[in-house]
């Protein structure tokens, strides 16, 4: 477990997370590298080791840092990338441009020009605009691409709405009415410039369900057959996202081998059926591999009570270092990190210091009284919350450290407020 308690003290990965509030300060961002291998290992051996031409593309967008990427690197991954800000990152971190993907329901001519220069793995193509798009500048710069399809399986799975991606009425993918998916196959198959793989699919996130896993791989498994009848063309490749739910508060998570046993299973009967090899897999799981794997300190400020409402605990940070409480409702579970022992006897609600009621990181959570100065753990925010982190009221973006068996390390040093105006020009006029 890298989390436990010494002595009324919460440990994270081997590491007392009071003292490191105390040398770095707060709020505070702790991702635990033990807790990141773990996952990486399970899905080594669940599936990369148990079934053949298969890939992992970590969605780096839950948690996109230079060292997070050098990790990733390290565990031989690939990653998902989804705009020019996070292709350049992993370039810079000497991610290896053939192990990258890059999704994106409106990728920018500049981002495919960076792409295609930087010739990596695969683009996935995620609106009918783009392939002619992707075409010019491949005739420009005389290279061919590795493409797939996104298509929109028009699944409903279980989670926020703002995370449903799969459904028919969505942003993202191609739709699947014959007169729309096929004729785009078809130049996708014939054009000089891109090499068609296969098909992309993204049900959702946070899901506890294996159903709309298999209802969407049915949907593809229609496309693949209908691809071959038509064109004689066998998919080589299947990417069927990421989305695995975690740990907030009282989940069970399931072991990634429930969501994947049967979807392997059932693509392999699929191929024997029809005399066809196997496609490729491809995973992209995010909020799995990082979210358990963070947690962030704040420091207890003001404390308010209004008699028979409510008392409120603000904390040193808030929605800008954690916006999903007030994007989506999400719910957190935390604790005094240096009282974990003592009883939880008083019902507050931890808000943050941003100029907006709806600033509130837990409503309603059971804590032992606090007092200014103590520090307040919050678990599994690893994924989407450092990479969704905004600077509103100028507050800067907290650190980042990484932990390991009680060794912490820096890998974001927390922003200046000179920092907040590196971008920032006066005009001549107004000087
Ligand atoms: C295309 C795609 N792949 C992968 C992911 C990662 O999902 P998760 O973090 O839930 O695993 C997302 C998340 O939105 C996505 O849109």
């Amino acid at each position: 477990m890298v989390k436990e308690i010494r002595n009324g003290i919460l440990f994270f990965d081997g590491c007392d997370t009071t003292a490191l509030a105390a040398q770095y300060g707060t709020p505070l961002y702790i991702f635990s590298e033990t807790e990141i291998v773990s996952r990486f290992s399970e899905l080594r051996s669940c599936f990369l080791e148990k079934y053949y031409n298969t890939r992992v593309a970590y969605a780096c967008k839950a948690f996109c840092t230079p060292a997070m990427l050098r990790l990733v690197m390290r565990e031989g991954m690939c990653i998902d990338v989804v705009s020019g800000g996070e292709l350049y990152t992993a370039l810079r971190a000497g991610f290896p441009p053939e192990r990258i993907e890059f999704n994106g329901n409106n990728k920018l001519p500049s981002e495919l020009e960076l792409a295609v220069d930087a010739g990596i793995g695969r683009i996935i193509i995620d609106g009918l605009q783009e392939l002619p798009l992707l075409e010019s500048i491949c005739r420009k710069k005389g290279v061919r691409m590795n493409v797939l399809y996104r298509i929109t399986p028009g699944v409903k799975a279980s989670t926020h709405d703002y995370i449903v991606t799969g459904k028919k009425d969505s942003k993202f993918g191609i739709p699947l009415e014959d007169t729309v998916i096929y004729p785009a196959v078809e130049a996708a198959i014939r054009s000089e410039f891109v090499n068609f793989l296969g098909f992309h699919y993204h049900v959702g996130s946070q899901l506890f369900d294996n159903t709309p896993y298999l209802q969407a791989l049915e949907v593809a498994l229609g496309l693949v057959r209908e691809t071959r009848k038509r064109f004689g063309f066998s998919v080589r490749e299947l990417n069927i996202g990421g989305g695995y739910g975690i740990r907030y508060t009282g989940e069970e998570r399931r072991p990634y081998s429930y969501f994947l046993d049967p979807v392997m299973t059932r693509l392999n009967q699929f191929c024997a059926d029809e005399g066809i090899e196997r496609p490729a897999v491809v995973i992209e799981p995010g909020r799995s591999i990082v979210g358990e794997a963070g947690i962030t300190l704040y420091t207890v400020g003001s404390i308010k009570e209004i008699p028979g409402v409510r008392k409120y605990i603000s904390v040193d940070g808030g929605m800008t270092d954690n916006i999903r409480p007030a994007l989506y409702q999400a719910v957190y579970k935390g604790m005094l990190a240096g009282r974990a022992d003592e009883p939880a006897t008083e019902q507050v609600t931890v808000c943050g210091k941003c100029c907006e009621s709806g600033d509130l990181l837990m409503r309603d959570v059971m804590l032992p009284p606090a007092r200014s100065g103590d520090i307040f753990a919050v678990f599994s925010t690893g994924a989407y919350g450092y990479s969704m982190a905004s600077n509103y009221n100028h507050n800067p973006i907290p650190a980042v450290i990484l932990v390991k068996e009680g060794r912490p390390e820096l890998i974001v040093r927390r922003q200046t407020y000179d920092d907040l105006l590196t971008c920032a020009v006066i005009p001549d006029s107004l000087k």
